[in-house]
């Protein structure tokens, strides 16, 4: 049985828009890199979304600069390997998976960087059982995601690469430079077919607790993914995700919900900044990150909320609570920069009383 026919809460990319994936490699003309299933070109349309001659239409997954969506990709077309890096919540998990899936297909070659990873988990490993009874063979090898990748020429995803300890990461190097991995149990090593690369993400929080070391820095081509510009932007982000969300969370619908999104942004961009939004008054930022991420899942539990056990229509009262428990996390410095906003700004702002008595009445 495969994944389409299953009640699967969240399919990876390359199965989720398998139709577009298959349009654009039919409409793609241009030259392909070894063992990448599009081209360059059609690997940034297929991010960024367009119309393709037949009409079919792609959806934009990256909503932000083409530019950056380019570079990262020339980048894996190249012998470097492509650094995500930016605050939380910019999409760098989200645009790692989405490029995995249209140039190789497979978004699942995947390792998770915590503290607690090793340097089997990015090589290989061993069955145990088999490796007591035949000692070291191929068949009681465990590959890791990096070791499928490079035999299949695939792209790898290493998951916050700045959480693993720094000898961890430097597991990488040879990978990444040799384009091979030793494995001395076998006397033998894996050599890289062509295709192979890997995605890495980092967030900026993270800086100073691993940093990169030299030697797999310089294998690394950085991309940083910006918060978004302007709030009509950040809105027509969260707009579209909240409503993919809800179609695959099989919400019920919620007629427009676009200013209570809009308040939900222009609330988070404004303690984000420090300021208001026409810069006339400046307001203490909190701790907490209020990224796009975020107001997205606020904005989606209020149309929960909506949905459930409210009027059917996303009202003031169904993300008051989202943004309160968002902004407020460290009780004592949150709790003052939001009150301070609370009563300086959305006392006073025209259209906002049911928002200000929402959030009043959590208390
Ligand atoms: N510019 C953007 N374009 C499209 N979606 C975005 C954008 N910014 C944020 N999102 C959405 O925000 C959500 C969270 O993104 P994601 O998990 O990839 O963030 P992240 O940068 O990996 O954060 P973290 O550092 O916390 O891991 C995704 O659903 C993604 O669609
Ligand atoms: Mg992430």
């Amino acid at each position: 049985m495969g994944e389409n026919d299953r009640d699967v809460l969240r399919p990876h990319a390359e199965v989720q828009y398998a139709d577009e994936l298959a349009a654009l490699a039919e409409h793609d003309d241009r030259e392909r890199p070894p063992n990448w299933r599009l081209s360059p070109w059609a690997v940034v349309e297929y991010l960024m979304g367009g119309t393709l001659p037949d009409g079919t239409v792609i959806a934009p997954k990256y909503v932000g600069k083409r530019r950056l969506i380019e570079v990262a990709v020339a980048t894996l077309a190249t012998d470097r390997a492509l650094l995500l890096l930016g605050v939380p919540g910019t999409a760098k998990t989200w645009v790692s998976e989405h490029l995995a899936a249209a140039i190789s297909g497979d978004s699942t070659q995947l390792v998770q960087g915590t503290a607690g990873t090793t340097e089997e988990t990015l090589r290989y490993g061993w069955n145990y059982a088999r490796l007591l009874a035949e000692g070291p063979t191929e068949a009681a090898l465990v590959p890791s995601p990096i070791y499928r990748s490079m035999q299949a020429g695939a792209i790898a995803r290493v998951e916050e690469l700045t959480r693993m300890p720094s000898d961890v990461q430097d597991a990488l190097v040879t990978a990444l430079s040799e384009k091979s991995m030793p494995i001395p149990e076998l006397d033998t090593e894996v050599l890289a077919t062509r295709g192979f690369n890997v995605i890495a993400t980092a967030n900026d929080r993270d800086r100073g607790v691993n940093d990169l070391s030299a030697a797999l820095r310089r294998r690394f081509n950085t991309v940083v993914l910006p918060l978004p510009d302007t709030a009509d932007e950040e809105i027509a982000i969260v707009a579209q995700r909240v409503n993919e969300l809800g179609t695959a969370l099989a919400l019920p619908p919620v007629p427009s919900s676009a200013d209570e999104i809009r308040r939900v942004v222009t609330v988070f961009r404004e303690l984000r900044d420090g300021q208001t939004a026409d810069g006339g008054t400046s307001l203490k930022v909190p701790s907490g990150t209020l990224s796009t991420a975020e107001a997205i899942s606020v904005v989606t539990n209020g149309l929960s909320l909506a949905a459930h056990f409210g009027s059917g229509q996303l009202s003031a009262d169904d993300v008051a609570a989202g943004v309160v428990g968002a902004v407020v996390r460290d009780p004592t410095h949150d709790g003052v920069a939001w009150r301070e906003y609370l009563e300086s700004v959305v006392a006073h702002r025209d259209g906002w009383g049911d928002f200000y008595d929402a959030c009043r009445a959590l208390g």
